[in-house]
């Protein structure tokens, strides 16, 4: 996997023609190690860049259209930066670029026309933020091709996160775009979603490896669920704030929404936010400590709280969980991202990895009928000119 400079000005050639200068920009994806639900919550989260990710290469154009294609797509789009950018509800993938550059526009930035390729390595709709890869990675080229050498990071990171929420219609928080924005090699990003403060963590394995066990397993319905588990946080901290004067849902104590959440699906959703943001401080703790058994075991709780108290694992990530934890030399195991399908992440001994992805695959494939994508991964910076 991955592309070459030399691959992509072939491809970019093939598709449209030789001329001019190309300027070559790669966004990672996202793994979140631990945080889940909870960016929009008010929460701690500890997600890190990955080495897949989108590369976008850019030629300007003489006139005012942009035109968009992409190697994992089929269909290409034009733009005209003279017409309104709207939804296409034809031609899905095209309305993360269009609405960044829609958004771009409405904030008084510069976009000239261009020919734009995208190729990417991560799974479409695996979980491992392809649409925020995607977002970040036009944002910064177009802005970095108009000259803007010093991108606001953070700001660029909340434009992405403002097209998800108000153009695609996924009221997402800030994780993902700010993680594929700003994470950094062999670090992971301690974000605080309430403040957006944050810190780099060195995320030092030592003898252990991360993998990442794609369960391809689509995520269906996972917009809409996602939206409904949002709603009802929404709901429990509304309940909590007619008696105590919290911002966020993460500031409750777990005895006051034992208390005054009488709806126990709204007191599930509720405890698994409350005891999340807990366990990414004590994560962090595990980590500076360098006591991986503890961030292990953390993992574990938490997969077991999104799994019962919010609900949103599901029998592939459940199964290719528990595959995981059986083997010898894994110290913890999660699903990552929203859920409902996608990947799941495991911690596992340098040693043990081959029999590990083996035994995974395995165990995880006759139970459902899928043969899922294992691979050890590593912590990578974020989005950037490739030299
Ligand atoms: C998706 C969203 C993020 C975050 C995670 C769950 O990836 O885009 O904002 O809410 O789900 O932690």
């Amino acid at each position: 996997m991955g592309y070459t400079r030399d691959d992509l000005k072939r491809l970019f050639i093939e598709r449209y023609g030789a001329a001019g200068d190309l300027l070559i920009f790669f966004a990672p994806g996202r793994i979140n190690l631990i945080g889940e639900h909870i960016d929009y919550n008010g929460g701690l989260v500890l997600p890190g860049a990955l080495s897949l990710g989108i590369y976008g290469c850019l030629r300007f154009r003489d006139d005012d259209l942009i035109h968009l294609k992409s190697l994992n797509e089929e269909q290409n789009v034009t733009i005209n930066l003279k017409n309104d950018i709207i939804y296409n509800p034809d031609v899905r993938w095209v309305n993360y670029p269009a609405g960044v550059i829609k958004y771009l526009l409405d904030n008084h930035k510069q976009v000239r026309g261009c020919d734009i390729l995208f190729a990417g390595d991560l799974p479409d709709g695996g979980g491992l933020s392809s649409s925020a890869a995607i977002e970040v990675l036009t944002a910064y080229m177009l802005l970095y091709a108009h000259g803007e050498k010093d991108i606001d990071l953070v700001w660029l990171a909340r434009l992405c996160q403002q097209v998800e929420n108000e153009f695609i219609g996924v009221s997402c928080g800030i994780m993902d775009q700010f993680a594929v924005s700003l994470g950094r090699k062999d670090n992971a990003l301690l974000l605080n979603t309430a403040t957006l403060e944050y810190e780099y963590i060195p995320f030092r394995l030592e003898l252990y490896r991360l993998i990442i066990m794609n369960t391809k397993k689509k995520r269906e319905l996972a917009a809409s669920s996602y939206n409904e588990r949002r709603a009802e946080c929404e709901q429990a901290l509304a309940i909590i704030q007619a008696h105590h004067p919290v911002a966020t849902l993460v500031e409750a104590g777990l005895d006051d929404a034992r208390q005054l959440i009488d709806n126990e699906v709204l007191f599930r959703r509720a405890r698994h936010v409350i005891t999340e943001n807990h366990r990414v401080q004590e994560a962090v703790k595990a980590l500076k400590n360098e006591d991986l058994a503890t961030f292990g075991r953390l993992l574990i709780d938490s997969h077991i709280s999104l799994r019962d108290d919010y609900e949103v694992a599901g029998f592939e990530l459940d199964n290719i969980v528990e595959a995981a934890l059986a083997v010898d030399g894994c110290l913890g195991a999660r699903l990552t991202g929203a859920g409902f399908g996608g990947c799941a992440l495991a911690l596992v001994h340098g040693e043990c990895v081959q029999e590990f992805i083996r035994q995974v695959t395995q165990v995880y494939t006759e139970k459902t009928h899928i043969k899922p994508d294992l691979y050890v991964s590593t912590l990578q910076d974020g989005v950037g000119r490739v030299s």
